[in-house]
């Protein structure tokens, strides 16, 4: 008997949560080559450059449009001294990155660098704050020093640093894995720390600032419950929480352990597997920490922000091991669209992400070439370009039914389809991603509710599952427009290529 296609059942008039386009956001550590060498050459670099930053860099990110950077850390933040990173370059105190390779950091990126940074690339800052190793008035001074306008201490030795107006901070970190590199703390001692450092990130002016303390890893729902126990009356009130606003949970994707993480692009068909399977427990995570919130905050005023995100392999063999380099293969943009599709289906609590890490550590966006300069735009940042649509549309449920796509992976079943779609205006856009290692699959969008009065569609795939791009082949995985599309009874249907993302456009009739 012949099988049905499987089809992805979606209810265009039916609009559910806004997904917030700070989904989409990044990160960028004093780590490796991602600051030094990734975003910062210096002015007397020979590569083109902006007051020390990469033109190149900036170009690629904004074609993106990042909707916030979260900097300096990760680890280093909770080692980091703002004072440290400010005034004449040269005379800036050095120190020790104990975390990542322990070299020495001379500070010459710092405060002004990023928040000009941000300014180029158009983004929102994430600053991330030090509790690990700072102190209560060390972080009260630099949300002042950042965005106070009148002549109060920190803005005046700001504007002696060449900097008049305030910038806006919207985002701002307290503290990063409380529970290991950030202070080995006890989740009840971190709690009341974070709720007292939070009181003196002060909002200055018109500086709304959102707070997120540092939340759990992976399933300790233990830590996101302490946490959620320690805002005051939550179920009673409404607006923003306080006094911080959102928590956050980091989750990494490997195929082994802590110890052997698994290879970039050396991998076989079972560990394509586990990389995805693994991928989309992010979902789970995502339901189970929900479930927790919920229960002591119904009405969803405090934010889950999924601040690192992505693929941990194994360094690029020949490369220091503390720098965190790796390659960026096909597999790792299907982690990435299997993120996104667990993000926009819980859009009503997950209002920021911050994949790891923005250029040349672990699952980014763009490597730069240590000796040449040269840069290569990965697999994964063609996940992000193909998903722009996305940002701040409304999302739309997507029922996948598939029964014959799916395998067994670790115990588990796994569906080998995977969608998400939303809409905004007059236009929706569905995300698909087949991550059947080797069978093409045909699929029906049922599209209900909504006259689809045109369409178009998108593939990001390549010859091999370990696909990648280089300098000399930067574009030997990237999208290309998808023929075929055709109308269907039920709405429209396409053949998604074996290992493969698709995205399609659709316009839409009149809302009636
Ligand atoms: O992203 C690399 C590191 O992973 C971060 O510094 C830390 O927060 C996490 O353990």
């Amino acid at each position: 008997m012949p099988t049905e296609s499987p089809r992805v059942v979606i209810d265009l008039d039916l609009p559910g949560p806004t997904i917030s386009r700070h989904i989409y956001g990044h990160f960028a550590e004093h780590l490796g080559r991602c600051i030094y060498g990734g975003f910062w050459v210096g002015e007397d670099s020979p590569i083109p450059n902006v007051g020390g930053i990469r033109s190149d860099v900036v170009e690629a990110l904004r074609a993106l449009q990042i909707p916030n950077l979260r900097w300096p850390g990760g680890c280093f933040a909770d080692d980091y001294h703002w004072r440290d990173g400010i005034g004449p370059r040269e005379e800036r105190p050095r120190m020790v990155n104990s975390h990542w390779g322990d070299v020495v950091e001379d500070n010459s990126f710092g405060t002004h660098e990023f928040m000009a940074l941000c300014e180029l690339l158009g983004t929102d800052a994430y600053i991330s704050g030090n509790v690990g190793s700072g102190s209560v008035q060390e972080m009260s001074e630099w949300i002042e020093y950042l965005t106070r306008a009148d002549d109060s201490p920190m803005a005046v030795l700001r504007r002696q640093n060449g900097r008049d107006e305030p910038w806006k901070v919207p985002f701002f970190g307290i503290g990063n894995e409380a529970w290991g590199c950030g202070g080995s703390m006890r989740v009840e001692q971190f709690a009341s720390l974070a709720r007292q450092y939070s009181t003196y990130v002060r909002k200055h002016a018109d500086n709304e600032v959102y707070r997120i303390a540092a939340g759990a890893s992976d399933h300790d729902y233990n830590w996101t419950e302490v946490l959620m126990k320690s805002f005051d009356k939550l179920e009673a009130g409404d607006g923003p929480a306080g006094p911080f606003q959102g928590i956050s949970l980091h989750y990494y994707t490997m195929t082994g352990s802590w110890g052997d993480k698994g290879d970039a692009t050396t991998f076989t068909e079972d560990e394509w597997y586990i990389a995805l399977a693994r991928a989309a427990h992010m979902n789970e995570l995502l339901t189970r920490h929900g479930q927790v919130m919920d229960r002591h905050d119904p009405g969803k005023r405090v934010g889950l922000v999924v601040d690192e995100w992505g693929t941990w392999w194994n360094a690029e063999p020949g490369t220091n091991p503390g720098f965190l380099y790796q390659q960026n293969t096909l597999r790792d943009a299907l982690v990435a669209s299997l993120h996104f599709d667990a993000f926009h289906r819980h859009a009503d609590r997950v209002v920021m992400a911050n994949i790891a890490q923005t250029v040349n550590v672990l699952q980014a966006m763009i490597l730069t070439d240590p000796d040449s300069g040269a840069l290569v735009l990965t697999p994964t940042y063609h996940v992000f370009a193909m998903n722009t649509p996305h940002h701040d549309a409304r999302s739309l449920a997507a029922h996948v039914i598939a029964p014959e796509a799916s395998r067994t992976v670790e115990g588990k079943d796994m569906s080998l389809l995977s969608a998400s779609a939303s809409t905004k205006g007059a236009t929706a856009h569905v995300s698909l991603s087949n991550l059947d290692a080797a069978e093409a699959r045909t699929v029906v969008l049922d599209l209900r509710g909504r006259d689809v009065t045109g369409f178009s569609a998108q593939v990001l795939t390549a010859a091999e599952l370990n696909s990648h791009n280089t300098p000399e082949q930067p574009e030997a995985v990237a999208p290309r427009k998808l023929d075929g599309i055709r109308r269907h009874p039920r709405g429209l249907e396409l053949d998604l290529p074996a290992h493969s993302y698709v995205t399609v456009a659709l316009e839409l009739g009149v809302d009636d």
